[in-house]
């Protein structure tokens, strides 16, 4: 019997990739996690999704041409970057090593073993400020951060090694990931937390005072900030579909993977309230500066050219699933 593809997942203990660690294992590929453990969860890789677990990091040359020499890799599939846009800020050096430099260097170990295809987490935070809505792939990409300057500078770096070497990528600019496995087995779990839907969750659940809401006079129906949120599911899925049509010879691609759909701050919390059945307090705060009042992408693309349909795009879904797994991890 022909052998399934094996493919390298790194950060595959973390957020985003042990949800696609399972979808791949669902779809019959063979998966390998390289992660070194700074934000990821052993505990995931080792029990609930009983792959090999590489302990290491995208920046170690020695240790990528050691693996990419003792295992047969079909594709590289890269979560691993850190992704905390105020600490970005405060130290760009942390990040252009880590997500520039530690990508290139994985590129490069690739390219010396021969491996020509690559699935790469982008973000919608390299688009910057929307110059109109919904934001579609050929929107101008002006970050203001230098954690979107990372980003982009990776798609620039693939584009060019494209044209070079022929490595062949698919980059996801992903919108807002949320939620959670709907079977419970894997979820959000950031320390420090910043994104909203589990921090009201956190809130619910009394490990938190209250939720503030930053900025209630933006120009949105209800005055609070409008965003894309993305079932984690949905994205492991786009995922595996990105996979496939590179290893069916698709060229070199960009897709924004969000739900089309926005939600208010306010509706985040509102939804959290009905489908935990608890209160907790909720302050209105100053706006604070960079956030643009309204983030929503159109997934077209990814709809037209991979076949891709969001399964969960109602809030209500997605915070039923972040919900199941925080109780079931924290409550
Ligand atoms: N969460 C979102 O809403 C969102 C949105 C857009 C893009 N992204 C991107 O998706 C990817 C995954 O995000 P996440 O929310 O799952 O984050 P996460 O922190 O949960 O996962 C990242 C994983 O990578 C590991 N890691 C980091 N640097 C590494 C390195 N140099 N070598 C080996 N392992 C390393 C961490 O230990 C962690 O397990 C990131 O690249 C992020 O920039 C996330």
């Amino acid at each position: 019997m022909e052998q399934q593809p094996t493919i390298l997942v790194t950060g595959g203990a973390g957020y985003i990739g042990s949800h696609a660690v399972l979808a791949l294992q669902n779809a019959g590929y063979r998966v390998l996690v390289l992660d070194n453990l700074v934000y990821g969860h052993r505990e995931l890789v080792d029990e609930v999704l009983k792959v090999e677990l590489i302990v290491g990091d995208t920046g170690d040359r020695a240790l990528l041409d050691q693996l990419f020499a003792t295992h047969k890799i079909d594709a590289v599939m890269h979560f691993a970057a850190y992704a905390y846009v105020g600490e970005s800020v405060n130290h760009p050096d942390k990040y252009y090593r880590n997500n520039v430099v530690g990508t290139l260097t994985l590129l490069e170990a690739m390219l010396s073993a021969g491996v020509d295809r690559f699935v790469f987490s982008s973000t919608c935070a390299t688009y910057g400020v929307p110059e109109r809505l919904p934001l579609t792939e050929d929107h101008p990409q002006n970050p203001i951060n230098p954690y979107g300057q990372t980003k982009l500078m990776v798609e620039k770096m693939l584009d060019d090694l494209d044209t070079a070497y022929g490595l062949r990528s698919v980059r996801f600019r992903y919108f807002n990931a949320a939620g959670a496995d709907p079977d419970g087995r894997l979820g959000e779990d950031h320390n420090p937390e910043t994104h909203l839907i589990p921090l009201t969750i956190q809130a619910a659940l009394g490990k938190r005072e209250a939720i503030s809401i930053f900025g209630t006079d933006y120009p949105t129906p209800d005055g609070t900030c409008i965003r894309d949120y993305i079932h984690v599911t949905d994205l492991a899925t786009a995922h595996v579909l990105g996979l496939d049509y590179l290893l069916k010879g698709g060229k070199t691609d960009v897709f924004n993977l969000g739900n089309g759909n926005g939600f208010s701050v306010r509706e985040v919390i509102e939804t959290v309230k009905n489908v935990t059945g608890r209160d907790f307090k909720v302050l209105e705060q100053e706006r604070r500066p960079g956030d643009p009042p309204s983030l929503v992408g159109s997934s077209a693309r990814a709809q037209k050219i991979l076949k891709w349909q969001p399964e969960y795009a109602d809030l209500e879904a997605i915070v039923r699933h972040a919900w199941g797994w925080h109780q079931r991890r924290h409550g």
